[in-house]
């Protein structure tokens, strides 16, 4: 949610900023812009659109600089406009100012600044923290860094901001309360980001700021960091950055969605590296080795996520309630938070999350922490800020995810999330060895059934034709399938905009088969064994109101297959895993559906990767 990229040093800043902005693009896309320290002052290019544009209204301008800012936004307060892109500039323009996250209390701070005679360009929240901060630069008489700690000692919100100064041409000041800021460490160059896509091609060696931080960084100088909660000078340590150049790229895919399809089987086996060891009959997660016996005692589980993470969560009800046989709650973060909920310190709370970065989820941890519970992440991220919040947990190794629809992280935290069930429930004896044997040897061989169903991506991809001019689709599934029928309806949705819903098939009688006419598809997850009669039913019932059936079967399935108009055949495996695989071609049809509807499937209007305001 709004992507930050930064620079100073002895290279020219303007290529390094455009090319970490589009590296950073899938956090935000409605505008762009940069500002750069010139000996005549500060030069400021923004527009509305991508950063594609804002290049090509560079490209005429003169961007030589050695010291800038840039930033890629998703609009929260103001319209997508040039006048609400960032950078903005203080009243005397000697400041520019990019910003990641809400200021809460911006109107009446703005209030308060227009009185004293600032002039605001913008409509944003943002524009009140450049003229706060140079108001007190004017009042109080002190430096640049102190007057940053000051005039942010009375923001409300969140925020991770760069500064630029015409009086210090080569200093950044950086700051950041609950969203993510980085600073890579160049030989005698800093390099600063969101997240590390726009660092890791120049450096693996970066600091993470922590809430409250203020940094100031200049080329030969040694970082300086301090925190306004106790103005003390902190040391921060130079971590190592766990990313690659190559996973930044599309790979020769046409888009980062359909590669990312296509990593999941790596995505799987990476995230079962190391904890699933079927010759030894193991099951070890290490990030939570310590909490197991919490875990195991733990008087209920209450998963917090949103979005995909919360499907892959509720997916995680069907593993724990089955094989720990521990009571689980799953809610939507956001939810959690406002509802003043009943929260024991004998709970375990798992907040899952791809970015880690998701305010709704950050904060219901800082929740069930306060409560006194224990709280488990499940994240992707490496050093986010929901892994440094959790008290353990363990990463799920899926690689950058860039698309900004979620589809192998969410493969990646259903693996994990079955690995903690198992590991727990073996702990707890509350699963027979001989069902543990099989569910660990079925788990082992998923990664190469998630191949045999990337090969129907042809198949799929002409079944996509089928949804082009249609408004609305129904996904039905079953058991732990219902989770993957809400995956399902929400990737077409939100990539291809035709209006999806994702029920338990037995409620379609309940009121959704009120919409079923010959115009709507109706895709069926009907390889649950147990209720696969009831799901013929409900198939027959979609029939009967003309609706068309598009079914995902177990291979060989005859009877379901016959009542279908397209069917995809997937591998068997046993019920508890099939999520992992039947997710893979609702996947790929929301992407063909999306690419045949001209849709930008990896920047869909609207969205945004990280979204770290609530
Ligand atoms: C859907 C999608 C979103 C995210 C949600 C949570 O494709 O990407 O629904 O799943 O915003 O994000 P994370 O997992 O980063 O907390």
């Amino acid at each position: 949610m709004c992507g930050i990229v930064a620079y100073t040093g002895c290279h020219e800043a303007y290529p390094i900023l455009i090319k970490g902005l589009k590296r950073l693009e899938y956090r935000g896309y409605d505008s762009a812009g940069v500002a750069l320290s010139q000996p005549e002052g500060i030069a400021l290019y923004k527009c509305r659109g991508r950063v594609e544009d804002l290049d090509t209204l560079c490209s005429s301008k003169n961007c030589e600089a050695h010291t800038g800012i840039g930033h890629t936004r998703w609009a929260t307060h103001g319209e997508p406009s040039t006048q609400n892109a960032h950078p903005h500039l203080s009243e005397d323009g000697k400041l520019a100012l990019i910003h990641n996250g809400i200021v809460e209390n911006y109107l009446v701070l703005k209030k308060e600044l227009v009185s004293r005679g600032y002039h605001f360009q913008s409509d944003t929240d943002t524009e009140v923290l450049v003229h706060l901060i140079q108001d007190t630069l004017k009042n109080e008489q002190v430096s640049l860094p102190e007057a940053v700690k000051i005039a942010l000692s009375s923001v409300v919100g969140t925020y991770a901001l760069a500064i630029l100064s015409a009086d210090e041409p080569d200093q950044l000041i950086l700051a950041k309360k609950g969203s993510p800021l980085l600073i890579g460490v160049g030989d005698n160059e800093y390099f600063i980001g969101s997240d590390g896509a726009p660092i890791v091609e120049y450096t693996k060696k970066v600091v993470y700021l922590e809430d409250g931080d203020v940094a100031v960084v200049s080329p030969n100088k040694k970082m300086v960091v301090m925190n306004i909660n106790d103005n003390r000078k902190k040391r921060r340590y130079l971590q190592e950055l766990e990313m690659n150049l190559d996973q930044l790229e599309k790979g020769g895919f046409e888009h980062y969605m359909l590669k990312e399809i296509f990593e999941q089987p790596k995505a799987i086996r990476d995230s079962m590296r190391g904890r699933l060891n079927v010759r030894k009959d193991v099951v070890s997660l290490g990030g939570i080795i310590e909490y197991e016996t919490k875990m195991m005692n733990a008087r209920r589980f209450i998963i917090v996520a949103c979005g995909t993470s919360w499907h892959a969560g509720t997916v995680g009800e069907y593993l724990f309630e089955s094989l720990v046989r521990i009571p689980v709650e799953v809610e939507y973060a956001s939810e959690c938070r406002y509802r003043n909920p009943l929260i024991y310190e004998d709970d375990v709370v798992i907040a899952i999350s791809q970015s880690g970065e998701t305010a709704d989820t950050i904060a219901a941890v800082e929740l069930a922490k306060q409560k006194g519970a224990t709280v488990i992440g499940i994240c992707n991220v490496v050093g986010s800020t929901l892994a440094r919040a959790t008290h353990a947990g363990s990463y799920t190794h899926a690689g950058p995810e860039i698309g900004v629809a979620s589809t192998k992280a969410f493969t990646a935290q259903v693996t994990v999330l079955t690995l903690m069930a198992l590991c727990l429930a073996r702990r707890k004896g509350t699963i027979s060895l001989s069902d543990y044997h099989q569910i660990i040897n079925s788990l082992e061989d998923i990664p190469a059934k998630v191949e045999q169903v990337l090969k129907l991506n042809g198949q799929i991809a002409e079944f996509a034709k089928f949804f082009v001019n249609k408004t609305n689709a129904i996904y039905l599934g079953r058991g732990i399938n219902y989770p993957v029928a809400l995956e399902g309806a929400l990737k077409l949705k939100e990539i291809s905009y035709i209006h999806a819903e994702g029920y338990p098939s037995a409620e379609m009688k309940h009121g959704p088969i009120a919409l079923i006419d010959e115009e709507m598809p109706v895709v069926v997850l009907a390889t649950e064994q147990e209720t696969y009669e009831k799901t013929v039913s409900n198939i027959q019932e979609v029939i009967a109101r003309k609706g068309k059936i598009i079914s995902i079967v177990t291979k060989g399935d005859k009877l379901v297959k016959e009542m279908s108009d397209y069917c995809i055949e997937i591998p068997e495996t046993l019920e508890l895993l099939t999520p992992l695989i039947s997710c893979v071609p609702l996947q790929l049809l929301a992407y063909h559906v999306a690419v045949l509807r001209g849709c930008n499937v990896d920047k869909p209007r609207n969205l945004a990767k990280s979204v770290s305001v609530e």
